[in-house]
Protein backbone atom coordinates (compact mmCIF):
# COMPACT_ATOMS: atom_id res chain seq x y z
CA UNK A 1 0.00 0.00 0.00
CA UNK A 2 1.77 3.10 -1.07
CA UNK A 3 1.08 6.65 -0.45
CA UNK A 4 -0.09 7.16 -3.92
CA UNK A 5 -3.02 4.41 -3.30
CA UNK A 6 -4.05 5.37 -0.03
CA UNK A 7 -4.41 9.18 -1.67
CA UNK A 8 -5.69 10.51 2.19
CA UNK A 9 -7.67 13.83 2.78
CA UNK A 10 -5.32 16.22 4.04
CA UNK A 11 -6.90 16.47 7.34
CA UNK A 12 -6.56 12.77 7.92
CA UNK A 13 -2.60 13.04 8.05
CA UNK A 14 -2.66 13.20 11.49
CA UNK A 15 -4.78 10.97 12.50
CA UNK A 16 -3.53 8.71 15.19
CA UNK A 17 -3.68 5.56 16.38
CA UNK A 18 -5.60 4.89 19.94
CA UNK A 19 -4.58 2.49 22.46
CA UNK A 20 -5.81 -0.49 20.70
CA UNK A 21 -5.23 -4.61 22.35
CA UNK A 22 -2.58 -6.54 21.14
CA UNK A 23 -3.14 -7.54 16.81
CA UNK A 24 -2.18 -11.08 17.37
CA UNK A 25 -4.73 -13.18 20.16
CA UNK A 26 -4.00 -17.15 20.12
CA UNK A 27 -7.76 -17.78 18.71
CA UNK A 28 -9.19 -14.62 17.14
CA UNK A 29 -12.53 -16.69 15.82
CA UNK A 30 -13.28 -17.69 18.93
CA UNK A 31 -12.75 -14.46 20.94
CA UNK A 32 -15.48 -12.33 18.36
CA UNK A 33 -17.97 -15.61 18.29
CA UNK A 34 -17.56 -14.98 22.00
CA UNK A 35 -17.75 -11.09 22.36
CA UNK A 36 -20.38 -9.95 19.33
CA UNK A 37 -20.91 -12.18 16.55
CA UNK A 38 -21.99 -15.15 18.47
CA UNK A 39 -20.69 -18.71 17.71
CA UNK A 40 -21.65 -20.35 14.14
CA UNK A 41 -23.70 -23.41 14.98
CA UNK A 42 -22.08 -27.47 13.94
CA UNK A 43 -23.99 -29.03 11.53
CA UNK A 44 -25.56 -26.99 8.47
CA UNK A 45 -24.69 -27.38 5.25
CA UNK A 46 -25.98 -26.56 1.41
CA UNK A 47 -27.93 -29.38 1.00
CA UNK A 48 -29.31 -28.64 -2.99
CA UNK A 49 -29.01 -26.22 -5.58
CA UNK A 50 -31.12 -26.29 -8.63
CA UNK A 51 -30.77 -24.68 -11.65
CA UNK A 52 -34.27 -22.60 -12.44
CA UNK A 53 -32.88 -21.08 -15.65
CA UNK A 54 -29.57 -19.83 -18.24
CA UNK A 55 -29.24 -16.68 -20.83
CA UNK A 56 -26.15 -16.67 -22.59
CA UNK A 57 -24.44 -13.71 -24.03
CA UNK A 58 -25.88 -11.04 -22.16
CA UNK A 59 -24.38 -7.42 -21.04
CA UNK A 60 -23.60 -6.98 -24.64
CA UNK A 61 -22.76 -10.71 -25.11
CA UNK A 62 -19.70 -10.73 -22.18
CA UNK A 63 -21.60 -12.56 -20.06
CA UNK A 64 -23.67 -15.75 -19.33
CA UNK A 65 -26.55 -15.18 -16.54
CA UNK A 66 -27.57 -18.05 -14.20
CA UNK A 67 -30.34 -18.41 -11.52
CA UNK A 68 -30.38 -21.27 -8.89
CA UNK A 69 -32.66 -22.34 -6.18
CA UNK A 70 -30.27 -23.44 -3.44
CA UNK A 71 -31.48 -25.31 0.12
CA UNK A 72 -29.81 -25.19 3.21
CA UNK A 73 -30.38 -27.79 5.96
CA UNK A 74 -29.98 -27.76 9.82
CA UNK A 75 -30.87 -30.16 12.14
CA UNK A 76 -34.71 -27.99 12.80
CA UNK A 77 -35.45 -28.46 8.88
CA UNK A 78 -34.28 -26.37 5.39
CA UNK A 79 -34.53 -23.08 4.26
CA UNK A 80 -34.81 -22.24 0.29
CA UNK A 81 -32.71 -18.99 -1.26
CA UNK A 82 -32.29 -18.27 -4.98
CA UNK A 83 -29.02 -16.92 -6.47
CA UNK A 84 -28.29 -14.59 -9.65
CA UNK A 85 -24.97 -15.88 -11.07
CA UNK A 86 -23.25 -13.31 -13.88
CA UNK A 87 -20.40 -15.52 -15.28
CA UNK A 88 -17.77 -14.42 -18.09
CA UNK A 89 -19.03 -16.02 -21.61
CA UNK A 90 -15.68 -17.70 -21.82
CA UNK A 91 -15.78 -19.42 -18.73
CA UNK A 92 -15.73 -22.96 -18.88
CA UNK A 93 -14.92 -25.91 -17.34
CA UNK A 94 -11.56 -26.35 -18.91
CA UNK A 95 -11.23 -22.40 -18.37
CA UNK A 96 -12.86 -21.52 -14.92
CA UNK A 97 -12.81 -18.26 -13.33
CA UNK A 98 -12.91 -17.20 -9.62
CA UNK A 99 -16.45 -16.12 -7.88
CA UNK A 100 -17.11 -12.98 -6.11
CA UNK A 101 -19.89 -13.87 -3.45
CA UNK A 102 -21.71 -10.35 -2.97
CA UNK A 103 -24.96 -10.29 -0.18
CA UNK A 104 -27.42 -7.67 -1.70
CA UNK A 105 -29.99 -5.28 0.26
CA UNK A 106 -32.26 -5.70 -2.30
CA UNK A 107 -34.05 -8.62 -4.45
CA UNK A 108 -31.96 -10.21 -6.86
CA UNK A 109 -33.50 -9.22 -9.97
CA UNK A 110 -33.13 -5.56 -8.93
CA UNK A 111 -29.52 -5.63 -9.47
CA UNK A 112 -29.44 -5.88 -12.99
CA UNK A 113 -30.83 -2.32 -13.28
CA UNK A 114 -27.80 -0.93 -11.23
CA UNK A 115 -25.19 -0.79 -12.73
CA UNK A 116 -23.57 2.01 -10.72
CA UNK A 117 -24.14 -0.18 -7.83
CA UNK A 118 -23.32 -3.77 -9.91
CA UNK A 119 -21.45 -3.08 -12.83
CA UNK A 120 -21.63 -6.23 -13.81
CA UNK A 121 -19.83 -6.25 -17.12
CA UNK A 122 -16.97 -4.39 -15.87
CA UNK A 123 -16.58 -7.47 -13.26
CA UNK A 124 -16.57 -10.08 -16.12
CA UNK A 125 -14.23 -8.18 -17.78
CA UNK A 126 -11.83 -8.39 -15.12
CA UNK A 127 -12.47 -11.59 -15.42
CA UNK A 128 -14.45 -12.86 -12.41
CA UNK A 129 -17.79 -14.11 -12.04
CA UNK A 130 -20.22 -12.48 -9.74
CA UNK A 131 -23.26 -14.59 -7.30
CA UNK A 132 -25.60 -12.25 -5.68
CA UNK A 133 -28.25 -13.31 -3.45
CA UNK A 134 -30.25 -11.32 -1.31
CA UNK A 135 -29.29 -11.27 2.13
CA UNK A 136 -32.99 -11.57 3.68
CA UNK A 137 -33.62 -14.44 2.28
CA UNK A 138 -31.00 -15.62 4.14
CA UNK A 139 -32.16 -14.26 7.40
CA UNK A 140 -34.74 -11.72 7.87
CA UNK A 141 -33.29 -8.29 8.71
CA UNK A 142 -35.47 -7.83 12.15
CA UNK A 143 -35.68 -8.37 15.59
CA UNK A 144 -38.52 -10.52 15.41
CA UNK A 145 -38.67 -11.93 12.03
CA UNK A 146 -42.18 -12.67 10.56
CA UNK A 147 -40.83 -15.11 8.84
CA UNK A 148 -37.87 -18.19 9.41
CA UNK A 149 -33.90 -17.24 8.78
CA UNK A 150 -31.29 -19.79 8.52
CA UNK A 151 -30.88 -19.65 12.56
CA UNK A 152 -34.21 -21.16 13.09
CA UNK A 153 -32.95 -24.44 11.76
CA UNK A 154 -30.53 -25.00 14.89
CA UNK A 155 -31.68 -25.34 18.21
CA UNK A 156 -30.53 -22.33 19.81
CA UNK A 157 -31.21 -18.98 18.07
CA UNK A 158 -29.59 -16.79 20.20
CA UNK A 159 -26.06 -18.02 19.86
CA UNK A 160 -25.46 -16.30 16.89
CA UNK A 161 -26.99 -12.67 15.55
CA UNK A 162 -27.42 -12.07 12.04
CA UNK A 163 -24.87 -11.24 11.22
CA UNK A 164 -23.31 -14.11 11.90
CA UNK A 165 -26.43 -16.03 10.10
CA UNK A 166 -25.58 -13.43 6.57
CA UNK A 167 -22.06 -14.64 7.02
CA UNK A 168 -23.01 -18.31 6.97
CA UNK A 169 -25.19 -17.87 4.23
CA UNK A 170 -22.56 -16.24 2.42
CA UNK A 171 -20.35 -19.44 2.54
CA UNK A 172 -23.19 -21.67 1.20
CA UNK A 173 -23.82 -19.37 -1.62
CA UNK A 174 -20.10 -20.09 -2.49
CA UNK A 175 -20.71 -24.07 -1.47
CA UNK A 176 -23.21 -23.57 -4.59
CA UNK A 177 -21.14 -21.38 -6.65
CA UNK A 178 -18.24 -23.91 -6.68
CA UNK A 179 -20.59 -26.71 -8.20
CA UNK A 180 -21.04 -24.74 -11.25
CA UNK A 181 -19.07 -25.52 -13.98
CA UNK A 182 -16.49 -22.73 -15.12
CA UNK A 183 -16.28 -21.63 -11.60
CA UNK A 184 -12.83 -21.73 -10.47
CA UNK A 185 -12.83 -22.65 -6.25
CA UNK A 186 -9.50 -20.84 -5.92
CA UNK A 187 -9.33 -17.35 -5.87
CA UNK A 188 -13.05 -16.95 -4.31
CA UNK A 189 -14.09 -13.74 -2.73
CA UNK A 190 -16.43 -12.53 -0.38
CA UNK A 191 -18.38 -8.33 -0.95
CA UNK A 192 -20.71 -6.61 1.52
CA UNK A 193 -21.49 -3.50 1.99
CA UNK A 194 -22.22 -1.57 5.28
CA UNK A 195 -23.94 -4.12 7.61
CA UNK A 196 -23.16 -7.11 4.74
CA UNK A 197 -19.55 -5.46 4.80
CA UNK A 198 -19.81 -6.44 8.40
CA UNK A 199 -20.91 -9.77 7.34
CA UNK A 200 -18.17 -10.47 4.59
CA UNK A 201 -15.51 -9.90 7.10
CA UNK A 202 -17.18 -12.48 9.52
CA UNK A 203 -17.50 -14.63 6.83
CA UNK A 204 -14.21 -13.81 5.55
CA UNK A 205 -12.22 -14.25 9.12
CA UNK A 206 -14.07 -17.95 9.30
CA UNK A 207 -13.95 -19.45 5.77
CA UNK A 208 -10.56 -20.36 4.61
CA UNK A 209 -11.69 -21.13 0.80
CA UNK A 210 -12.35 -16.81 0.69
CA UNK A 211 -8.91 -16.02 -0.98
CA UNK A 212 -9.77 -12.33 -0.60
CA UNK A 213 -12.70 -10.20 1.68
CA UNK A 214 -13.70 -6.73 1.02
CA UNK A 215 -15.72 -4.89 3.37
CA UNK A 216 -17.25 -1.74 1.85
CA UNK A 217 -18.01 0.91 4.11
CA UNK A 218 -18.44 -1.41 6.90
CA UNK A 219 -18.47 0.65 9.80
CA UNK A 220 -18.75 -0.41 13.71
CA UNK A 221 -18.99 -3.68 14.40
CA UNK A 222 -16.89 -3.99 10.53
CA UNK A 223 -13.60 -2.81 9.85
CA UNK A 224 -13.73 0.12 12.52
CA UNK A 225 -11.82 0.22 15.61
CA UNK A 226 -14.12 0.73 18.40
CA UNK A 227 -11.55 2.47 20.16
CA UNK A 228 -11.35 5.31 18.05
CA UNK A 229 -14.77 8.15 18.64
CA UNK A 230 -16.63 9.03 15.78
CA UNK A 231 -19.74 7.70 14.21
CA UNK A 232 -21.99 4.58 15.49
CA UNK A 233 -21.39 3.30 18.68
CA UNK A 234 -22.00 -0.38 20.97
CA UNK A 235 -25.29 1.88 22.61
CA UNK A 236 -26.16 2.92 19.25
CA UNK A 237 -26.33 -0.16 17.30
CA UNK A 238 -26.91 -2.83 20.11
CA UNK A 239 -30.03 -0.27 20.53
CA UNK A 240 -31.34 -0.42 16.95
CA UNK A 241 -30.11 -3.51 15.63
CA UNK A 242 -30.14 -6.06 18.77
CA UNK A 243 -30.67 -8.93 16.50
CA UNK A 244 -27.49 -8.44 14.77
CA UNK A 245 -25.43 -9.76 17.95
CA UNK A 246 -25.36 -11.68 20.66
CA UNK A 247 -27.43 -10.63 23.28
CA UNK A 248 -24.49 -9.89 25.48
CA UNK A 249 -22.65 -7.98 23.80
CA UNK A 250 -24.89 -4.76 24.41
CA UNK A 251 -23.41 -4.53 28.26
CA UNK A 252 -20.04 -2.99 26.06
CA UNK A 253 -22.34 -0.14 25.30
CA UNK A 254 -20.76 2.94 26.90
CA UNK A 255 -18.28 0.92 27.77
CA UNK A 256 -15.87 0.29 24.48
CA UNK A 257 -12.36 0.64 26.61
CA UNK A 258 -13.10 -2.80 28.33
CA UNK A 259 -13.85 -4.63 25.12
CA UNK A 260 -11.26 -7.87 24.92
CA UNK A 261 -11.10 -7.00 20.82
CA UNK A 262 -11.19 -4.28 18.54
CA UNK A 263 -11.35 -4.76 14.82
CA UNK A 264 -8.19 -4.39 13.66
CA UNK A 265 -7.66 -7.70 15.26
CA UNK A 266 -10.46 -9.29 12.91
CA UNK A 267 -9.16 -7.87 9.65
CA UNK A 268 -5.80 -9.20 10.74
CA UNK A 269 -7.09 -12.53 11.71
CA UNK A 270 -8.11 -12.74 7.79
CA UNK A 271 -4.24 -13.05 7.61
CA UNK A 272 -2.44 -14.74 5.57
CA UNK A 273 -5.20 -14.03 3.06
CA UNK A 274 -5.97 -10.66 2.06
CA UNK A 275 -8.37 -8.53 2.90
CA UNK A 276 -9.63 -5.05 1.30
CA UNK A 277 -11.40 -2.07 3.40
CA UNK A 278 -13.13 1.06 1.56
CA UNK A 279 -14.59 4.12 3.22
CA UNK A 280 -16.17 6.98 2.40
CA UNK A 281 -15.06 10.21 3.04
CA UNK A 282 -18.59 11.69 4.02
CA UNK A 283 -19.83 8.60 5.60
CA UNK A 284 -19.44 9.62 9.18
CA UNK A 285 -21.46 7.31 10.61
CA UNK A 286 -19.30 4.90 9.47
CA UNK A 287 -16.25 6.57 11.06
CA UNK A 288 -13.87 6.38 7.97
CA UNK A 289 -11.06 7.13 9.93
CA UNK A 290 -11.60 4.90 12.14
CA UNK A 291 -11.81 2.26 9.42
CA UNK A 292 -8.41 3.32 7.85
CA UNK A 293 -6.39 3.24 11.28
CA UNK A 294 -7.89 -0.30 11.90
CA UNK A 295 -6.09 -0.97 8.71
CA UNK A 296 -3.19 0.71 9.71
CA UNK A 297 -3.27 -1.19 12.71
CA UNK A 298 -3.52 -4.47 11.15
CA UNK A 299 -1.20 -4.40 8.50
CA UNK A 300 1.98 -5.66 10.05
CA UNK A 301 -0.10 -8.99 10.09
CA UNK A 302 0.11 -8.90 6.42
CA UNK A 303 2.57 -9.85 3.82
CA UNK A 304 3.14 -7.17 1.05
CA UNK A 305 0.09 -6.70 -0.94
CA UNK A 306 -1.93 -8.75 1.44
CA UNK A 307 -4.28 -5.41 2.92
CA UNK A 308 -5.53 -2.15 1.03
CA UNK A 309 -7.35 0.39 1.19
CA UNK A 310 -9.28 3.43 -0.72
CA UNK A 311 -10.93 5.83 0.11
CA UNK A 312 -13.14 8.33 -2.12
CA UNK A 313 -14.78 11.44 -1.87
CA UNK A 314 -18.94 11.20 -1.00
CA UNK A 315 -21.19 9.38 1.11
CA UNK A 316 -22.00 5.85 2.00
CA UNK A 317 -22.96 4.01 -1.10
CA UNK A 318 -20.94 0.68 -2.58
CA UNK A 319 -20.21 2.30 -6.22
CA UNK A 320 -18.61 1.04 -9.44
CA UNK A 321 -15.58 3.13 -8.51
CA UNK A 322 -15.12 0.71 -5.04
CA UNK A 323 -16.28 -2.36 -7.17
CA UNK A 324 -12.97 -1.28 -9.59
CA UNK A 325 -10.39 -0.04 -7.46
CA UNK A 326 -10.97 -3.24 -4.79
CA UNK A 327 -10.66 -5.69 -7.91
CA UNK A 328 -7.50 -3.59 -8.86
CA UNK A 329 -6.12 -4.79 -5.62
CA UNK A 330 -8.01 -8.56 -5.81
CA UNK A 331 -5.65 -8.81 -9.41
CA UNK A 332 -2.14 -7.45 -7.70
C1 LIG B 1 -27.17 1.64 9.78
C2 LIG B 1 -26.31 1.01 10.86
C3 LIG B 1 -24.91 0.67 10.34
C4 LIG B 1 -24.99 -0.11 9.06
C5 LIG B 1 -25.85 0.63 8.06
C6 LIG B 1 -26.08 -0.09 6.73
O1 LIG B 1 -26.70 2.93 9.50
O2 LIG B 1 -26.29 1.88 11.95
O3 LIG B 1 -24.19 -0.08 11.31
O4 LIG B 1 -23.70 -0.38 8.56
O5 LIG B 1 -27.12 0.85 8.62
O6 LIG B 1 -26.08 -1.31 6.69
O7 LIG B 1 -26.31 0.61 5.73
Amino acid sequence: MTETQLALPDAWRSAELPELPPLQVPDPVELFANTMYGRTPEGGRLSGAELLSREDGVLGGVANRLRHRGRVAGPLGELEFDTLMHLPSGASAEHPVPVIAALSFTGIEETIDQPERWPYAKVMDAGYAVLAVDYQQLEPDDPEPAEPGVRALFDDREQWGAVGAWAWGLSRCLDLATGVDGIDPAGAVAIGHSRLGKAALWAGAQDERFAVTIANESGCCGASLFRHPGGEDIAAITTRFPHWFIPSFAAYAGAESTLPLDQHQLLASIAPRRVYVASAEDDAWADPIGEYLAVVAARPAFADGGIGYHVRSGGHDLLEEDWLRALSFVRG
